[in-house]
């Protein structure tokens, strides 16, 4: 092996990245009327010469920073790590949707199962607590577990004004404020570089700070300090998930269809939801620890694509919804569904070839039955091919799905899923002719919002049909 870390030796990276299946997507796994035929592919090609133009366009405008975001210098991210991690026992993210949706599927893929009931040196950082929703009962067991002396508070909020993460950081700093000295030398704001209320609070009590790029919205977020300081001050592999990133970033240049992994399986998508009815696309890791990845992956496809109107202003109604599904609990609830109910989905495996320990089962109860056939196999032997046995009844009842080959999960081929998903969003607005990057829908509910807490500038805004 040559170079400082694994992904430097091309044979090391070369086993360890993602590969996509999607033949079960096509009209021959699953029939013409609901699998796409090569003609379908072929016939996208204008449409995906454009996207494609289009992404390339804004890209060297610099409009789309979240593409040079593998290359990024770590260095005031690993610095405030640093600090948390030397001055703090517990951390607290106070952020929702993209602000905490990327750093907690990172966490959980990443960090040690039951984090937080380990020892910190089994840890390897301080206790991370998520304060998302505005639930009184979740804040304040929260606050319950925390001593605020030890404890550091990021508000993470692209737009800084955002009332659920504005209220969550009110109260958590009411709380502050009874119980230790200098409450700001315990903030953290990650938000936009010059813009916006948090920015400003922020800079004015003197708090650390770490910007998000300017042009990265929310839901492409993950790999900024929105993702990656958290991902840090738990001792997670950064430096790994950019070079997971960036090799994604590599295979995702090409043009064409068939050569850039991204904007195929966004080709087989957008086939699927407007020619073969699949206005459903159910996104299944057979993983627990890819359970936050399918609710990140959930809110990238939901609220970039789900459009009223497309770029040239005309009612488009445009997006898939995308649901999230986990292997194997999910075949004890929503499988029967997808196998015998209404053909209107697409199903997105993602499996994992290795897991860090097996599970061997042993070789007990030979007398009983329903265990005897068990003993000798392994649990990742047989979530694998109880995933094998799901892809193939749901081809076997002509519904489409595609399989992602994860080799093992690590923060290099977790970096080359975050950034696959993102480039095929991307791409997948410009085939739907919508801006993946705008919010408009949550931006109205935000506003009525405002109106009805009686923000100002904001009144008068309830009561309309819109
Ligand atoms: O992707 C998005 O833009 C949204 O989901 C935002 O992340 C979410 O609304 C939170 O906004 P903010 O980060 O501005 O507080």
């Amino acid at each position: 092996m040559s170079g400082a870390h694994p992904w430097d030796d091309p044979e090391w990276a070369a086993a360890h990245r993602i590969e996509i299946d999607t033949s079960r997507m096509m009209a021959d796994a699953v029939g013409p009327e609901h699998g796409i035929a090569p003609d379908d592919l072929a016939s996208l090609e204008h449409a995906a010469k454009r996207a494609h133009e289009a992404l390339a366009k804004q890209r060297a405008a610099g409009e789309l920073p979240f593409y040079d975001l593998p290359y990024q210098d770590l260095g005031p991210i690993m610095e405030t790590a640093g600090w948390v991690q030397s001055k703090f026992d517990d951390f607290l993210l106070v952020g929702i949707g993209g602000s905490s949706l990327g750093p907690k599927a990172a966490h959980q893929a990443l960090a040690p199962v039951h984090y937080n009931l380990l020892s910190r040196e089994a840890r390897g950082g301080p206790r991370l607590f998520f304060l998302e929703n505005v639930d009184p009962h979740t804040l304040d067991a929260t606050l319950k577990m925390v001593d605020p002396a030890w404890t550091c508070v990021s508000v993470v909020s692209k737009s800084g004004g955002t009332a659920e993460t504005a209220a969550n950081y009110m109260v958590v700093r009411g709380f502050f404020g009874e119980h230790v000295h200098n409450p700001a030398a315990h903030m953290i704001a990650t938000t936009d570089p010059v813009e916006g209320e948090l920015r400003a609070l922020a800079a004015r009590e003197g708090w650390k700070t770490l910007p998000i790029p300017p042009g990265v919205g929310g839901r492409f977020s993950q790999l900024t300090a929105v993702g990656l300081l958290p991902a840090a001050v738990c001792g997670l592999d950064v430096a790994g998930l950019l070079a997971g990133a960036a090799d994604m970033e590599a295979r995702t240049r090409a043009a064409d269809l068939s050569s850039n992994p991204a904007y195929h399986l966004a080709a087989l998508h957008y086939l699927a939801n407007v020619r073969k009815g699949k206005a459903i696309c159910v996104m299944m890791p057979y993983a627990d620890a890819l359970t936050s990845f399918a609710d990140w992956f959930v809110q990238l496809w939901a609220e970039s694509l789900g459009k009223a109107h497309g770029v040239d202003g005309r009612e488009v109604r445009a997006g898939q919804t995308p649901l999230p599904a986990v292997g194997a609990i999910d075949q004890h609830s929503q499988l029967q569904l997808f196998v015998e109910g209404p053909n209107d989905k697409m199903v997105t495996f993602v499996r994992l070839d290795r897991f860090p320990d097996p599970g061997a089962i042993p070789e007990i109860h030979p007398e009983v039955g329903s265990m005897a056939y068990l003993g000798g196999h392994s649990l990742a032997e047989l979530l694998n091919i109880e995933q094998a046995a799901t892809e193939m009844a749901l081809t076997q009842h002509q519904r489409p799905s595609m399989r992602i080959d994860v080799p093992e999960l690590n923060a290099f081929t977790l970096g080359q899923l975050f950034f696959l998903y993102e480039v095929a969003t991307a791409f997948a607005g410009g085939l739907y002719g919508v801006n993946p990057f705008d919010q408009p829908g949550v931006e109205h509910g935000k506003k009525l919002a405002y109106g009805a807490l009686g923000r100002e500038g904001f009144e008068d805004l309830m009561g309309g049909r819109g």
